[in-house]
């Protein structure tokens, strides 16, 4: 294991719905750590791209574009705030339209390769919770403790969609769900990056478990873990 001073890597991947951004955040907060969501930096860029009227198929300008993209994650008081490019996001990328168009654009390699970059040099020294769909496969292979977070479809449709509903948007279940199973079927079946359970990854499924169920499965591992490795906590 590398010898990290702040913590390990911890990773977080599975579809959507599945609870990662919940359990994540607090995940983070038992432990210390910070949290990395790498599907609210996906979606900044979505609409960073979709702001600026690029053609997603033109790969140069989109490159060039997303080489100048600045998104960075803050959180106080258990709340997260995305900033693009200098500007508050949070609220604007949330809507379900974001969701699938940032379903379509993070397929792009352009789009891939810089927020790899960044998400590389955010988590390097460990003390993290990155969650998100490649974490364990792509960005950090070598993480320390890896989870694959799930649950039905139709568990995490009615998530959604109570989620959207407390929020004042006008959504049915049947849409909702219908609108998990086409993203899951983009995030998986796209070439680069696509989700899957890495090999090393513990599975859980989240369908019949409360929040709490899982952090305390996630944090015992975590503390078998830093004991097998001695490191101290
Ligand atoms: O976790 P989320 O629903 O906020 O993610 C939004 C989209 O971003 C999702 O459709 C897949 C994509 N994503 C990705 O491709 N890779 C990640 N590491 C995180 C999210």
């Amino acid at each position: 294991m590398t010898k990290r001073s702040t913590g390990i890597i911890i990773a977080i991947d599975g579809p959507s719905g599945a609870g990662k951004s919940t359990v994540a955040r607090l995940l983070a907060e038992r432990l210390g750590y910070v949290q990395i969501d790498t599907g609210a930096m996906y979606r900044a860029a979505a609409l960073l791209i979709a702001q600026a009227g690029i053609d997603p198929s033109d790969t140069e300008t989109l490159q060039a574009f997303c080489q100048g993209i600045d998104i960075a994650l803050e959180y106080a008081d258990g709340r997260q705030t995305v900033i693009a490019n200098g500007n508050d996001v949070t609220s604007q990328i949330r809507t379900p339209e974001m969701s699938l168009l940032t379903s379509r654009t993070s397929t792009l390699k352009p789009v891939r390769d810089a927020l790899l970059k960044s998400q590389r040099q955010m988590g390097v020294d460990g003390g993290v919770v990155l969650e998100g769909r490649d974490i364990g496969t792509v960005v950090f292979p070598d993480a320390e403790l890896k989870f694959y977070l799930s649950a039905s479809a139709e568990e995490r449709g009615r998530r959604r969609c109570e989620e959207l509903s407390a929020k004042g948007e006008q959504v049915t279940l049947a849409e909702t769900i219908a609108d998990v199973v086409k993203r899951d079927q983009q995030d998986s079946e796209r070439d680069i990056a696509p989700l899957r359970k890495a090999e090393d990854a513990i599975a859980i499924d989240s369908s019949a478990k409360t929040v709490e169920e899982v952090l305390d499965i996630m944090e015992q591992l975590y503390k078998e873990k830093i004991n097998s490795t001695g490191m101290a906590i």
